[in-house]
């Protein structure tokens, strides 16, 4: 089935820095083949600066991916957003909504929600430069603000700028006094103010982001009419019960394979990646969750965690032996 990008927008696993590198993709993507996923956020100076290879690398059985850029300044996010669509991602993605202090002291990130004008013109630099679609993911306010006002004011802006598909994750963020965790966890969410939206931008579509922890929460909210769902922390701890079946549940396509399927589909991946130079470990670190709530979940996080530095390919299929080798949870 052939489907537009919009359609792969319904699920979606949040840009996590630190995280959602290539390896985590390529895992995400063995567990779904239609979740949308993303990268982290690259700032768009290193992307025009830095190494493009090590920064924008990725395999293209990852897509549909689409690249986070973090910026404010138009003409560099506009070059930035140009090299990532000739690199081949399928979207570019505005962040308005990091609140750490290193991002906050570049003026981007979500102070960028007190400058709407600002935003319209970085979002309308960067889809005059290149053709795949520009979206943004921002807060509902950041500090004093009314999110009641600042939420529509901002999207008003955006939309007028041509971005027809945004993100919101539902809380403010502090940008005095609160660390970039914290950012993720105190602001209360307000999903209804999100969905508020929906009904004031009816041509804008709007994934709704924060606190979502299983597919049938991602689901209920797909029933409450927003167009989209992204699930950051829950995809990456417990992958297998938020993407498992959402081929099947969201977009009516096959079961999804099981955490041992996606194992044996890892092992020639992290045995190309080892072959390549690169270490077992960045493939493995991001496969801890995938037994989680099963049976032989300890087992596998340990079996995982103990591997040596230069641990061969094999050893992930020594893992998993040893995880079904029988009461490995038991200890
Ligand atoms: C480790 C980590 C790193 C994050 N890095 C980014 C980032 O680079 N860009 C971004 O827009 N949001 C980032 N976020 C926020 C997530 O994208 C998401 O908005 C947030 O975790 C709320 O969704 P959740 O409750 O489903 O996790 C990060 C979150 C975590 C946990």
């Amino acid at each position: 089935m052939k489907m537009t990008k919009n359609q792969h927008a319904r699920l979606s696993v949040a840009p996590m820095m630190d995280w959602t590198d290539r390896h985590c993709r390529f895992l995400h993507r063995q567990i779904s083949r239609n979740v949308l996923l993303y990268t982290e956020m690259v700032t768009a100076a290193a992307v025009i600066h830095g190494d493009r290879d090590r920064l924008l690398g990725f395999d293209p059985t990852e897509h549909p991916v689409g690249l986070q850029l973090g910026g404010s300044d138009p003409a560099a996010l506009a070059q930035a957003a140009r090299i990532g669509a000739e690199r081949g991602y399928a979207e570019i993605n505005l962040n308005c909504g990091c609140p750490s202090d290193r991002v906050q002291s570049g003026s981007f990130g979500a102070v960028l929600m007190e400058q709407p004008d600002r935003v319209a013109d970085c979002v309308a630099a960067m889809i005059a430069a290149q053709p795949v679609p520009v979206t943004v993911k921002c807060r509902i306010g950041v500090d004093e603000q009314d999110p009641t006002q600042a939420l529509p004011r901002f999207l008003a802006a955006v939309q007028a700028a041509g971005v027809t598909r945004v993100i919101v994750h539902a809380r403010k963020a502090w940008l005095q006094g609160l660390s970039p965790k914290e950012n993720r966890d105190i602001p209360p969410l307000d999903h209804d103010l999100v969905l508020a939206m929906k009904q004031a931008f009816p041509g804008l579509h709007i994934s709704v982001n924060g606190g979502v922890q299983t597919l049938e929460q991602a689901q209920a909210m797909l029933a409450r009419g927003f167009d989209g769902v992204m699930v950051g922390r829950a995809a990456y701890h417990t992958p297998m019960a938020v993407l498992g079946q959402a081929d099947a549940t969201i977009w009516g396509g096959a079961a999804g394979p099981t955490a041992q399927q996606v194992v044996e589909r890892m092992v020639p991946y992290a045995a190309a990646h080892v072959a390549a130079g690169g270490r077992l470990h960045q493939v493995t670190r991001h496969m801890l969750g995938l037994f989680a709530g099963r049976p032989g979940a300890r087992a596998w996080r340990r079996a995982l965690s103990a591997l040596p530095p230069d641990a061969g390919p094999g050893a992930l299929e020594l893992a998993l032996a040893q995880m079904r080798a029988p009461a490995a949870d038991a200890a």
